[in-house]
C-alpha cells in the first residue's frame, strides 16, 4: 500500500479528507497520512482506540513515536494523558491499551538506527522558550542529526519569516488555524513539505503546532521490517 508515498512531493491533509480505516484490532482505526507498506509499514496515521480496546503485543522494528491527542494512551510502561510525547526506538515492544478511550499522531519505521533514545515528556507542564520572531514560542522535544521535533506555539497576529526547508518539513496542527501563503490549515491538519521547499508561515487566530524537519531527504525508501 502507497499513501502520499512520493517525499519530493507536498501532501496535505485536512481533517476531513480521509476516513477511518478499521486496524486488524477491534475498537482501533486509523486515518493514513502517509504510508509505505502493509501491516508493517513506514506509516504516519493518526490513530483512535475506542474505550477497553487494546493492540497486540508488538516490536518496534523502526521505532516509534506518537504525541497522545485526546484521552488517556496506556501500555505497561505507564499512561500517558493527552499532550504526552513519546519516543519508543528500535527494538522497544510493549501492549498497547486504552481504558476510557483515546487518539494520538503516530509514526512508525522512521527511527534513524543511532537514534536510541527512549523518552516520555508532559508537553502540557514543559517550559517553551521564546522562539525566533515574537509571539512565537517553541518547546524542542528532539534533537538528531536525522530530525529536529518540537512544538511551536503562535499567538495570534504571529508572522514568521520566509524560510526554506532543509530535509523537508512535517506538520501536525495541534490547536488554532495554522497558515501560509497556500492555505489554511485548520486543527487537525497535516502538512508535509519537501525538502528545498519554501514558505511565509502565519497565524492570526494563534495554534498550536507539531513540527519535523530534516528528515525527509530520503525518506522515499521504504523502511524494511
Ligand atoms: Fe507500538
Ligand atoms: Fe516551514
Amino acid at each position: 500500500m502507497e499513501i502520499n508515498s512520493d517525499f519530493s512531493q507536498r501532501a496535505v491533509v485536512r481533517p476531513g479528507d480521509v476516513d477511518w480505516v478499521p486496524s486488524p484490532m477491534a475498537g482501533v482505526d486509523r486515518k493514513m497520512l502517509d504510508r509505505i507498506g502493509d501491516e508493517v509499514a513506514r506509516a504516519t496515521s493518526i490513530v483512535r482506540y475506542a474505550p477497553k480496546s487494546y493492540f497486540s503485543e508488538h516490536e518496534h522494528g523502526g521505532g516509534e513515536e506518537f504525541i497522545v491527542l485526546d484521552g488517556v494512551f496506556s501500555d505497561e510502561h505507564g499512561d500517558y494523558p493527552a499532550g504526552t510525547y513519546v519516543r519508543n526506538p528500535i527494538g522497544s515492544r510493549h501492549t498497547p491499551r486504552s481504558d476510557d478511550g483515546c487518539t494520538i499522531f503516530v509514526k512508525l519505521h522512521q527511527f534513524d538506527p543511532t537514534d536510541t533514545e527512549q523518552m516520555v515528556v508532559d508537553t502540557r507542564s514543559a517550559e517553551f522558550q521564546p522562539g525566533l520572531v515574537p509571539g512565537l514560542s517553541v518547546l524542542s522535544l528532539h534533537s538528531h542529526p536525522s530530525e529536529n521535533v518540537a512544538l511551536v506555539r503562535w499567538e495570534p497576529g504571529t508572522r514568521f519569516n520566509t524560510h526554506r526547508h532543509w530535509g523537508g518539513e512535517e506538520i501536525l496542527v495541534l490547536e488554532g488555524t495554522f497558515q501560509d501563503e497556500h492555505a489554511d490549515y485548520p486543527a487537525g491538519s497535516w502538512l508535509r513539505s519537501p525538502h528545498m521547499s519554501e514558505h511565509t508561515p502565519f497565524s492570526e487566530e494563534g495554534c498550536l503546532i507539531y513540527v519535523k524537519t530534516g528528515h525527509l531527504m530520503d525518506a522515499s525508501a521504504p523502511a524494511t521490517a
